[in-house]
């Protein structure tokens, strides 16, 4: 991998003017900087505009969901091809507030990622135990069954990020030990290996997210296995993820150093 991966996750946040000052200072500050993958996970009804902000720029800009159909009597749902038309480039898929609070199965998450892949939208698929499962041991098996059923639909030719999003490290504060990170993400890639081959898993990323914060950024990028990170509430604000990206970019160049301009 040659960039350091930095995703964000907005959530349900900010208005069309805030977002529109915050993006045009990132754009400036982040626009154009070598070595950093910047993915911007952003409400969808503030992606058509930002996209207009971000020409130009390295920034990509994608949304925190996607519909799994094209089109159809589904109020309220937006889609991919819908997605794309805004110049959305990218989508998150599974995170675990659309499982906890909107009820979405790796099943679900499964036809999102197909249908993403159909419309050229790039998925980050989210990924992750909850407390009760990794206390009762099972964390191994969950991984296993939502690497199974979620990427049931890949094929060799796939491009992807996978996120690795401990439910219970989601805007806790509260974050795995790093080891754990390293194991989690170890097993994942282990899966992937498994069923896929190599040659197919050098070109899968893994990142990690869940109470990522400029204080322990560096430590989680350097961990072997991981790829880069996702910073949901820290991203909010322009400061704490500008810091964020610094350490992230710092820890990923101790690790490869970046070849000749
Ligand atoms: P957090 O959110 O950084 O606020 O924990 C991460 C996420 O939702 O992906």
């Amino acid at each position: 991998m040659n960039n350091c991966i930095v995703f964000t996750n907005w959530k349900m946040n900010k208005t069309l003017t805030e977002t529109e000052e915050f993006f045009k200072k990132l754009v400036e500050l982040h626009g154009d900087r070598r070595g950093l993958e910047l993915i911007m996970c952003i409400p969808s009804l503030y992606i058509g505009s930002v996209a207009s902000l971000c020409r130009g720029s390295s920034i990509r800009v994608g949304s925190e969901n996607i519909y799994p159909g094209n089109w159809g009597a589904y109020t309220g749902e937006i889609s991919a091809p819908m997605l794309a038309s805004v110049g959305c480039e990218v989508a998150l898929i599974g995170h675990s507030e659309r499982r906890k609070y909107f009820h979405e199965d790796d099943e679900l998450v499964g036809r999102k990622l197909k249908s993403a892949l159909e419309h050229g939208i790039f998925p980050i698929v989210c990924i992750g135990e909850t407390r009760e499962e990794r206390d009762a041991g099972r964390m191994f098996s969950v991984l296993e069954r939502q690497v199974e059923t979620c990427f049931q639909c890949l094929t060799t030719e796939n491009r992807l990020h996978i996120a690795y999003e401990p439910r219970w490290a989601i805007g806790t504060g509260v974050i795995p030990e790093y080891p754990e990170i390293e194991e989690a993400h170890r097993f994942i890639r282990e899966e992937i290996v498994k069923r896929y081959g190599t040659a197919f898993s050098t070109n899968i990323s893994l990142l990690y997210g869940g109470s990522v914060s400029p204080e322990n950024s560096f430590a989680i990028c350097s961990l072997e296995h991981v790829d880069g990170v996702g910073y949901g509430g820290c991203s909010l604000d322009l400061d704490c993820l500008s810091r964020g990206i610094e350490e992230s970019i710092r820890a990923f160049r101790d690790n490869h150093p970046l070849p000749p301009a």
